[in-house]
């Protein structure tokens, strides 16, 4: 069984993020990511100081907006359009989900498509649709990096995503079909779907229910990619991961992603990616078409 180890992949990544943001620097741009963080909830106070620590090992600032639980939605979108403006903020990271009562879709459309590094935007979201991508969620951009990392073809390859959300499933979807993979989606209305993910050769599963898939689902030597997290918090002990793979899978698969260890690490290093090469939109001319050259290829 190979193992898609995604320390190993987005540790290569973050060596080019630092690089590039090592050349910003240089050239008188501190890349910046601002985070929005409502409410207290603790998985995302837990993803948002991650973020914010891998920021800071690859030399990008960062800087954190806390708003209350019951926050109305003109303050947020007040925080949004000044973020907007600033200058000195490259990338905006608007944590979700969002309490009950804020309109989510309303707050992402208040992004700038120039500081969208989560991809989110209807506009980035249609970019990528029309095979144009500019700025592509994390997580998919993560998983096509820890395919090619691990030397795992794609071109013609017959791929299986379960899951068609905005974030993951179905932008995934799309990178597949630019670089010419066979694609099917599955989701919760998919009738008999053991059937077509037994055909994939490569398997992608993105539902957020845990253990969901297992071994009967899997064709023997498929390639595996779990992007599930769930996370078990027992009282005065440390937290537990699981993905939406079954362990079962294991004895099935020729090669699956870890959880965790997997897709998590190359979401975050994929976000820090899409931070600098914002940033680089604020480089004199001269210097853009350097970064161009030199290192945009890598993120
Ligand atoms: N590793 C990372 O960095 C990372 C990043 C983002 C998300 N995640 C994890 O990835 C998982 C998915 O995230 P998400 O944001 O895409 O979740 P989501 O918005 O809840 O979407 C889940 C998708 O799975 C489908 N689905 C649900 N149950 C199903 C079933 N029994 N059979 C087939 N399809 C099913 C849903 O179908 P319908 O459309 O029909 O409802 C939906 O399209 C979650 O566990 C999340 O925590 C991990």
């Amino acid at each position: 069984l190979l193992i898609l180890d995604g320390r190993a992949s987005s540790s290569a990544m973050r060596d080019g993020v630092a690089r590039a943001a090592a050349f910003l620097r240089s050239h008188g741009v501190r890349p910046c990511l601002a985070a929005v963080l409502v409410g207290r909830n603790p998985a995302s106070e837990s993803y948002v100081a991650g973020k914010r620590k891998a920021a800071a090992a690859c030399g990008i600032d960062s800087c954190l907006y806390r708003l209350p639980q019951r926050v109305a939605q003109s303050k947020l979108s007040a925080i949004l359009r000044r973020l907007n403006r600033a200058a000195a903020v490259h990338g905006i990271l608007l944590q979700l989900p969002l309490p009950h009562h804020l309109d989510e879709d309303m707050a992402i459309d208040q992004i700038s498509h120039r500081k969208d590094v989560d991809g989110l935007h209807p506009l980035n979201q249609g970019y990528l649709a029309a095979g144009r991508p500019a700025f592509v969620p994390c997580t998919p951009k993560g998983v096509m990096h820890l395919l090619d990392f691990h030397n795992i073809p794609i071109i013609g390859r017959r791929v299986v995503v379960v899951g068609r959300s905005r974030l993951v499933g179905r932008p995934l979807a799309l990178l597949l079909v630019s670089r010419h993979a066979t694609v099917t989606i599955c989701h919760s209305r998919t009738r008999r779907m053991a059937d077509i993910t037994r055909q994939a050769d490569i398997l992608i599963v993105a539902a957020g229910k845990k253990h969901m898939l297992t071994s009967r689902h899997v064709r023997p030597g498929a390639v595996v990619v779990d992007v599930g997290i769930h996370v078990l918090r027992p009282a005065g002990r440390p937290a537990r991961f699981s993905g939406d793979v079954a362990p079962s899978v294991r004895a099935v698969a020729g090669a699956l992603s870890p959880v965790p260890g997997g897709v998590g690490p190359e979401t975050v290093a994929q976000l820090l990616a899409n931070t600098v090469r914002a940033a680089a939109g604020s480089l004199d001319p001269h210097a853009a078409r350097t970064f161009e050259h030199s290192l945009l290829h890598r993120l």
